[in-house]
């Protein structure tokens, strides 16, 4: 059983990560600013779980509210969310995107050395191998970013790398999700995008509860089975198990890269069939040029998982799809005025 401090435990793969620690016994501290999410994900964990969850307000940039919070409850391990996740917006405001993720986690990894704590697990993206060179996409492929959000996390990643070249009491996971989807078979927790959505299943979600028109399709002229964009969707749930599992394999002395994904890359279009068939509704779509800095197909080699995590995910698209709707439906406005 393990304490853990959970940075950003109250936004979308923090709090399907949250339910499932607390469902295998370990113990649960949310620190968070709500900057991108709502205190109703906490009250749903303890819904779903019917676990106490201890949560702090507060911001990674505040190294002695960490440290207070590491030494208060005993932490002895970190997951490490909190960060900002929007493209475009990185692209408008890098300056905040540097601070938030790339400050904001010096600051974390300042305030546990000086509390020795040195189990981290940490939120990267399949967005730090760039343009793929080959696929699918191992471990080992060059890494290269092409805007902001993705340069923010390499560099925590080299950071990360750096600081166990230099202390190599550290056991440091770097998981690099691939395309996160769904929501708890529950429906009581799931992404809640402020604004309109920028990612394609928060997108076609919409579309089909009826709160955006149609979808814009960003090219159909790639060189993949139906001309549009192929990527490694993977069901939330298998991503907060494999956070689970790491924790549990966390410990020695170690800094690993590893993808979380499926393996199995699907196109727009399937997207769009597999969710008008879990929703039962229209979901209607016009094609437009390709969006800047998208490219044709990206998918996991998920094989490393297996071998040094066993963990593989489980969850097909009809689920994700399914599982998807059920929030969206149950939940039109999100968190809010439920
Ligand atoms: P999210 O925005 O839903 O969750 C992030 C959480 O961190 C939010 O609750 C937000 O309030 C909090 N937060 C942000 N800055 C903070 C700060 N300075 N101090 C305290 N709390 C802060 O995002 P998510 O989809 O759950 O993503 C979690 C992590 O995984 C992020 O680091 C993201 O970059 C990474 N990631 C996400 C995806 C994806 O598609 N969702 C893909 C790859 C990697
Ligand atoms: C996005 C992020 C990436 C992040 C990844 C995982 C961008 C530019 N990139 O990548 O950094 O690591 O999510 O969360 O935001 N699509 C449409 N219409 C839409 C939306 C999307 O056709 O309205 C298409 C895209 O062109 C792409 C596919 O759907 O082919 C998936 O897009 P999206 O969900 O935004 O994810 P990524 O582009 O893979």
């Amino acid at each position: 059983m393990r304490k853990i401090l959970v940075t950003g435990g109250a936004g979308y793969i923090g709090s399907h990560t949250c339910v499932e620690l607390l469902n295998s016994g370990h113990e649960v501290v949310i620190f968070d600013n709500f900057c991108n999410s709502s205190p109703v994900a906490i009250e749903r964990i303890t819904e779903i779980t019917k676990k106490p969850v201890t949560h702090v307000y507060g911001n990674i940039l505040d190294q002695q509210a960490i440290e207070e919070t590491l030494t208060k409850y005993q932490c002895d391990t970190v997951i490490h969310f909190a960060g900002l996740k929007s493209v475009g917006e990185s692209t408008q405001n890098p300056l905040s995107y540097y601070e938030n993720n790339v400050a904001g986690t010096v600051k974390l990894l300042q305030a546990m050395a000086k509390c020795n704590v040195k189990n981290l697990v940490f939120s990267s993206s399949a967005t730090v191998y760039g343009e793929p060179q080959f696929l699918p996409l191992t471990e080992d492929h060059p890494l290269s970013t092409t805007n902001p959000y993705g340069s923010s996390k390499l560099i925590i990643e080299n950071i990360l790398r750096d600081l166990y070249a230099s202390d190599e009491s550290w056991s440091i996971t770097i998981l690099r999700y691939f395309n996160p989807v769904g929501a708890h078979s529950s429906g009581r927790i799931g992404e809640d995008p402020r604004g309109t959505p920028n990612n394609l299943m928060p997108y076609v979600a919409q579309v089909a509860v009826g709160k955006l028109e149609k979808l814009t399709v960003f090219g159909n002229d790639y060189e993949t089975k139906d001309g549009t964009g192929v990527r490694d969707y993977i069901h939330v749930t298998d991503l907060a198990l494999g956070h689970l599992r790491s924790i549990e394999q966390i410990g020695a002395s170690q800094c690993l890269e590893i993808n979380l994904g499926t393996g199995v890359g699907y196109s727009v279009l399937e997207i769009v069939e597999a969710f008008k068939a879990a929703s039962n509704k229209d979901i209607p779509y016009q094609f437009a040029s390709r969006r800047a800095g998208d490219v044709a197909s990206c998918f996991a080699a998920p094989k490393l998982a297996k071998d040094i995590l066993g963990w593989e995910a489980k969850l097909g698209i009809e689920q994700m799809c399914q599982d998807h709707w059920n929030w969206q439906y149950s939940n039109p406005k999100g968190y809010s005025l439920n």
